[in-house]
């Protein structure tokens, strides 16, 4: 039997034989625009199982599955009139559609709930693994669960190694932070989880609602510690006067667009990034590169709410929790 855990490069030929293994009721980390991805054919319970095993992922915190696109979605949900117009403009691509299931998406891969949600990536080894298998492929993020958001497949390695019975490396991921999730089974769409298709980008095609608690309710996900670091993260809105800063006396690392407060001595480590979007990308690797790094504390710079900053800035509240 092959080894676990391996990293192997994208060929075809790796490719084929991750299909093989996603057939076999295997588990295999792939990479997409956004994360790294823990896939398992999503038609199969069992298979499906071994993932929320892998990654220790509460029950209740349902999957998305990944299509190639609107009409393999069309098998597996009811596709209302706002989904499709969001599907037409953002597939493939970081966006996750939520809409009443149909057919033969089992019970565990949902959740148990009536719904279902899919996303074509927009990335050429998740797009083939998924046509190559011809099935569609569950797979949440391939980190374990409660971890910062894997970007690369040394980081995927890191967190589940041997749980993996293949990790196909596709380099690091563009985005770098995860899928917006949208409900889509009403005339106006909901953010659950907002990511790299930002706020903006959805009002041009569809209206929105703004997130009311009935609704809120359905993104299982959101209820869970999600995105820490092993060591305390701290975040800092960019105002001269910090005061963590100052009391600390701890060996800390710095991350945000802007330098940090004068006042407050040197970084033990610090990474300016040049825009929103470098962030976005730069942020789980950093998180795990800091942790790693013999630091004690990390320090964010939390953006404003516009643009990919939303996605951003609801990351790092949540790792800071
Ligand atoms: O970018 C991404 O979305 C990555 C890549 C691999 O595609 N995947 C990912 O999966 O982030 P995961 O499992 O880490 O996050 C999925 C989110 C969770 O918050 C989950 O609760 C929510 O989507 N979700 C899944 N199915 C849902 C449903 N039927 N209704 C509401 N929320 C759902
Ligand atoms: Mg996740």
């Amino acid at each position: 039997m092959a080894e676990k855990g391996r990293i192997v490069p994208a060929t075809e030929e790796y490719i084929r034989e991750a299909s093989r293994i996603i057939l076999s009721g295997g588990l295999v980390a792939f990479p997409t625009e956004t994360v790294y991805g823990l896939g398992a054919n999503a038609l199969d319970g069992g298979a499906v199982s071994r993932i929320f095993a892998a990654k220790g992922r509460p029950q209740d915190n349902p999957l998305i599955v990944h299509v190639s696109g609107a009409e393999q979605a069309t098998e597996y949900a009811v596709v209302s009139k706002c989904a499709r117009k969001l599907m037409e403009s953002f597939w493939p691509g970081p966006l996750t559609v939520v809409l009443y299931s149909k057919g033969p998406v089992p019970d565990v891969t949902r959740a148990g709930l009536d719904t279902v949600a899919l996303r074509a990536p927009r990335h050429p080894v998740a797009l083939s693994l998924i046509e190559e298998s011809g099935v569609p492929i569950a797979a949440p993020s391939a980190n374990r669960s409660g971890r910062p958001s894997p970007t690369s497949a040394v980081a995927v390695a890191d967190d589940l190694g041997c749980a993996v019975d293949l990790i196909i490396d596709g380099g690091p991921s563009s985005v770098g932070l995860e899928s917006t999730v949208v409900d889509a089974t009403r005339d106006r769409a909901v953010i659950l989880r907002p990511g790299g298709v930002t706020r903006e980008m959805l009002e041009s095609v569809v209206g929105l609602s703004g997130g009311c608690s009935e609704i809120a309710h359905r993104s299982p996900g959101t209820r869970h510690r999600h995105y820490a670091p092993d060591i305390p993260l701290f975040l800092w809105d960019g105002a001269d006067h910090a005061p963590f800063l100052e009391v600390s006396g701890l060996k800390w690392c710095y991350m945000g667009t802007k330098e940090p407060p004068e006042d407050t001595g040197a970084p033990y480590r610090e990474v300016i990034f040049g825009s929103l979007g470098e962030y976005a990308s730069g942020l789980f690797a950093r998180l795990r590169e800091f942790e790693a790094s013999g630091a004690e504390m990390i320090i964010a710079q939390i953006p404003w709410d516009d643009g990919i900053g939303l996605a951003i800035r609801n990351r790092l509240e949540r790792a800071a929790e």
